[in-house]
């Protein structure tokens, strides 16, 4: 199949890597990539999602993988549909399961999905008098999408009063503030669960962990992940179960009453409390890293459970997974989270540690390619994979691999999937 991948991240790398794993002939668009996709396949700059349709058209792509949320908030799978184009992720409509954290809790609410007790509202007086009624620490969401930072996890009544405050002023986050969520702070383990949904069937994915603090010990800032492992031993099959009765099925057919049928990867961010699974918001996309870490777990093929999908087909296929275990660590440049870095040249080892060579491989985002040399270009950079027949061992060789990888100011946690070692 000709198939286009939108993004430019490691996610979107991993997802071309296991196609050109299948070694079915397969041949790769990106729009927009980066500097290792281009050994992928062929990197596009078609910003416009109606010319990109036309594109698609021409030249005959048949099927198109969406990887990040924005280009669905702004319906480009609206726009290939309306091209007849066969393209996987969610409409506009159901993207808003993202888009709007505001839309999102109160579908939670209207069906009966568990999740924090909350209020939605755009006025400062009945979010200061319903924030006096938690306890500390208090969560204050944006409603929009800011790029990952519009949630902040207030300590004090005062703490979240000014963030309140900021939000609804317009001044932290402009328009994406203008409604904001508060809502009681959960205490428990966090989880990242995929199911890869065609409207009304689902397949639902090892579940993985995230690490979205920069530094060791869950410390510093918030980033977009710092490293991801799967599965979790920390779910179980009853855990499994109750995510599927409780939040997927009451999703997809809630989704299907509101008239928007939920097609494309459901990300639940999910709070394990007293054994008991509460989502604290969903996403519309695979996330970053755990794609990194999902899809060289899955044996079956990659490229027709995203076509299916798309096609309302999942039904017909069954999506098998390796019994192994995968540990994905980041490496980010200098400056992440808080701003761009200078680009410095990757340099890679040379492997010759038939270990290193078998069960590990590198997933490259933030990279840039000048006379055939890679650049790190800020952001996060790159993740390190490692699989393994126990989390310990996938750790292990996820980091060896980090040892062979070398560019000015390299950072990276060293404790991925502590929690489950
Ligand atoms: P979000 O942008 O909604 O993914 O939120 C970012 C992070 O904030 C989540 O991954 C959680 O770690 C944390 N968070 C969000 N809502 C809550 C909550 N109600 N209780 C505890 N932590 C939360
Ligand atoms: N790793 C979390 C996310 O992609 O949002």
């Amino acid at each position: 199949m000709k198939i286009l991948i939108l993004g430019s991240g490691a996610r979107e790398y991993s997802i071309a890597r296991a196609i050109l794993n299948e070694n079915a002939g397969h041949e790769l668009f990106f729009m927009p990539g980066n500097g290792a996709t281009s050994e992928q396949g062929t990197n596009l700059n078609i910003k416009d999602y109606d010319s990109l349709a036309q594109y698609a058209k021409q030249n005959n792509i048949e099927l198109t993988i969406v990887g990040p949320e924005g280009p669905l908030v702004d319906g480009v799978v609206d726009i290939f549909k309306k091209n007849g184009l066969v393209i996987f992720g969610p409409s506009k409509a159901a993207a808003q399961l993202e888009g709007s954290k505001v839309y999102m809790k109160n579908f939670l609410a209207k069906y009966k999905i568990p999740t924090a007790r909350y209020i939605e509202t755009s006025s400062i007086e009945d979010a200061f008098k319903f924030s006096n009624t938690l306890s500390t620490p208090i969560v204050v969401k944006a409603d929009g999408l800011c790029g990952g930072k519009g949630v902040i996890i207030a300590q004090t009544h005062n703490e979240a009063k000014v963030a309140i405050s900021e939000m609804l002023s317009g001044k932290s986050f402009g328009d994406a503030g203008k409604s904001v969520i508060v809502e009681e702070f959960l205490d428990g383990y966090e989880l990242s669960m995929f199911a890869v949904c065609d409207g009304d069937d689902y397949i639902l994915l090892p579940a993985a962990q995230d690490h979205k603090r920069l530094k060791d010990n869950d410390e510093g800032p918030n980033t977009g992940g710092m490293g991801a492992y799967a599965p979790t031993p920390l779910v179980d099959e009853a855990l499994y179960q109750k995510v599927r009765d409780r939040v997927i099925r009451p999703t997809l057919d809630g989704m299907n009453k509101e008239g928007a049928p939920f097609e494309g990867v459901l990300f639940i961010g999910i709070m394990v409390v007293n054994g008991e699974p509460i989502t604290l918001e969903f996403n519309v996309r695979f996330g970053d890293p755990e794609c990194e870490i999902l899809m060289p777990l899955m044996t079956s093929s990659v490229s027709d459970m995203f076509l299916k999908a798309a096609t309302n087909r999942l039904s017909e296929i069954k999506v098998e997974f390796s019994k192994q275990y995968a540990v994905g660590v980041v490496m980010a440049s200098e400056n992440y989270p808080y701003g761009s870095s200078k680009p410095a040249e990757i340099i890679l080892d040379d492997i010759h540690h038939e270990e290193i060579e078998k069960y590990t491989h590198i997933s490259y985002a933030g990279v840039s390619k000048e006379d055939g040399i890679l650049y790190a270009d800020g952001g996060r950079v790159l993740v390190c994979v490692g699989l393994g027949d126990s989390i310990k061992e996938a750790r292990d060789r996820a980091y060896l691999r980090c040892g062979q990888v070398h560019f000015a100011g390299k950072k990276l946690r060293t404790d991925i999937a502590y929690q489950a070692l």
